[in-house]
């Protein structure tokens, strides 16, 4: 996806992903994936998710990145916070407190600014990629994270014959191709999403969906 596509997203406010509320598999999920842990959370693709704010409540430095803006802006405006900004290449740093907002390209990140991550949120960020960028990304997020991190990863299944992405369908066994080398994969739930929910019916998956949640470890040999 051209960086182009999610600006003018952005600018003609088309982001039916926010969901504007704390994420339901996140809220159910996170306290079995991090435990009592504090540790910085990486969140990539982050958008203007209120998932952020929802984790830092929890404790949670934040670190997330994202290309647009105006989403970095609305963030915080939103939230009724003040954000400190610094301009910089190849990123501008939006922090209020031990919250984060990079904004920029997320392959524009190196080891270096997410060496004290321990924790990963990917929710829409695999799946707001098509295939042909999913290696790239993941072979990205691995090598910039360290290795004793743990990702919780929500994916989104459909037969694609029915909607053209994003979200793009990634089913469970693309994500063992994808990440079982080098990651042990626990599958923590697949869920049916009904024919008449909102989102299923808005795109016309007559099938209906399933979505899953993973929590990804690497392994000690990789
Ligand atoms: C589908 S949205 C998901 C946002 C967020 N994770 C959520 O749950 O609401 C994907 C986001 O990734 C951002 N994005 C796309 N490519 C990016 C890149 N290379 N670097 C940083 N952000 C990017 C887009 O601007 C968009 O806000």
């Amino acid at each position: 996806m051209e960086h182009q596509f999610w600006h003018e997203r952005w600018a003609k406010k088309e982001i039916g992903f926010h969901e504007g509320t704390v994420n339901q598999y996140l809220h159910d999920h996170w306290p079995e994936f991090a435990g009592k842990s504090t540790d910085t959370v990486f969140v990539p693709l982050c958008g203007k998710a209120h998932d952020m704010w929802w984790l830092h409540d929890r404790g949670h430095p934040i670190i997330g990145v994202e290309l647009s803006d105006v989403a970095c802006k609305d963030f915080f405006e939103e939230a009724g916070e003040k954000a400190m900004v610094h301009p910089g290449e190849p990123f501008t740093r939006f922090r209020h407190d031990d919250l984060e907002v990079w904004c920029g390209d997320f392959f524009q990140l190196v080891p270096a600014d997410l060496h004290n991550t321990r924790l990963i949120y990917d929710r829409a960020a695999l799946i707001a990629l098509p295939a042909d960028m999913r290696p790239r990304y993941i072979d990205h997020l691995t090598t910039i994270i360290p290795d004793d991190s743990r990702i919780l990863l929500i994916t989104l299944d459909y037969d694609s014959e029915e909607m053209k992405g994003p979200p793009f369908n990634v089913s469970d066994e693309e994500v063992h191709r994808l990440y079982g080398e080098d990651y042990r994969i626990e599958q923590l739930l697949k869920q049916d999403m009904a024919r008449d929910n909102p989102f299923a019916k808005r795109r016309g998956l007559r099938n209906g969906a399933t979505e899953s949640v993973f929590v990804l470890t690497k392994r000690p040999d990789a």
